[in-house]
């Protein structure tokens, strides 16, 4: 049968995703906006096989369970658009560390979503791409589309999708990803999004979280940078203040996180500009325009608690490849 392979970027949330409205659909409370990512990626072959008595499954080498399940429900409802019931090999690698804050599972379940319907010739469009990347996880959705992506929350499953609101070169916004630990956290974001109400600063948030995004829109549309970037950083802090009056509370970062926040401020004390924003985990996005990303990577680097960087520029859709895992 056809093999597929799909290579899907991650992104970054500019306005975040916290909160759904309906835990099973996923659908989220607010509408949300990222950036794709090019240089943070996962690579997934898929291949349904009339041999197989279950899904066979490996994420970066690894069959774990948890996982494994979590893409079997996602492979059900592809087979059910499909109408067929044969089971599938999947292979899928990410280069970069998975479950820190990195956002793995969007590019994860985009990747997916992609090379499975395709390996069943389904011919979905983006939508439907966007709508069935959804239910597995939220942030998929948006990695369907390429460049500045907007989520519609919608109030049906039909209605909450994501599309490209400007394309990747619309605007050479980079991201330098300070790396303060590669092991899992302890917190999934599936499991935070469930306590997201419970913060008495919930109400307030989304009482001003669509000003929020039409502001954030008219930054991008005008390539104003600075605007841009304080609203990112103020909505990072506001979004974590929303996790730290959660009950339970959920503290995210880790010393090194706190140190690469107080080290970006002190880049734009020294006329380097850059943001921070940080999303459940501790490893910490700090987006820059070309020209600052030698001197932002250099500082990040020699600080006592970062591993290591990764950089990132605004990418594209996913795409199709011949190099496929087995
Ligand atoms: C803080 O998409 O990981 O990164 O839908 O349960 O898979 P599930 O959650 P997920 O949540 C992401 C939350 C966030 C903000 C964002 O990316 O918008």
């Amino acid at each position: 049968m056809k093999k597929s392979t799909y290579r899907a970027s991650t992104d970054v949330a500019l306005i975040k995703y916290w909160g759904k409205r309906d835990e099973k659909l996923r659908l989220p409370e607010n509408n949300s906006i990222s950036m794709i990512l090019d240089g943070l990626e996962t690579v997934t072959t898929v291949e349904f096989r009339n041999d197989l008595a279950q899904d066979r499954v490996r994420i970066a080498g690894e069959a774990r369970a948890v996982e494994a399940q979590r893409v079997t429900r996602q492979l059900d409802r592809i087979r059910e658009i499909a109408g067929v019931a044969w089971y599938a090999q999947v292979e899928s690698v990410n280069s970069f560390p998975k479950g820190t804050g990195l956002s793995s599972s969007g590019s994860g379940f985009a990747a997916l979503t992609c090379a499975a319907a395709d390996a069943l010739d389904l011919n979905l469009t983006e939508r439907e791409l966007s709508i069935l990347a959804r239910q597995a996880s939220g942030t998929a959705c948006r990695c369907v589309c390429g460049g500045f992506v907007e989520w519609h929350a919608g109030d049906s499953s039909g209605t909450s999708y994501a599309e490209t609101i400007f394309p990747a070169d619309h605007w050479a916004i980079h991201d330098v990803v300070a790396v303060v630990d590669e092991g899992m956290k302890r917190v999934s974001s599936t499991e935070g999004h469930q306590t997201a109400q419970s913060s008495p600063f919930y109400t307030t948030r989304q009482a001003h979280i669509g000003d929020k995004i039409a502001t954030m829109k008219r930054a991008i549309a005008a390539r104003d940078f600075t605007s841009f970037g304080e609203l990112v950083e103020a909505e990072a802090l506001e979004f974590h203040t929303i996790l730290l009056t959660s009950q339970p509370p959920l503290i995210a970062w880790y010393p090194g996180t706190v140190e690469v926040m107080l080290a970006v401020q002190q880049m734009r004390q020294d006329n380097i500009e850059a943001y921070f924003t940080i999303n459940t985990g501790f490893n910490v996005h700090v987006l820059t325009l070309p020209h600052y990303v030698a001197a932002v990577a250099e500082r990040l680097q020699k600080l006592s608690l970062v591993q290591k960087t990764l950089q990132a520029s605004i990418g594209g859709k996913p795409q199709k490849t011949d190099a496929h895992l087995f």
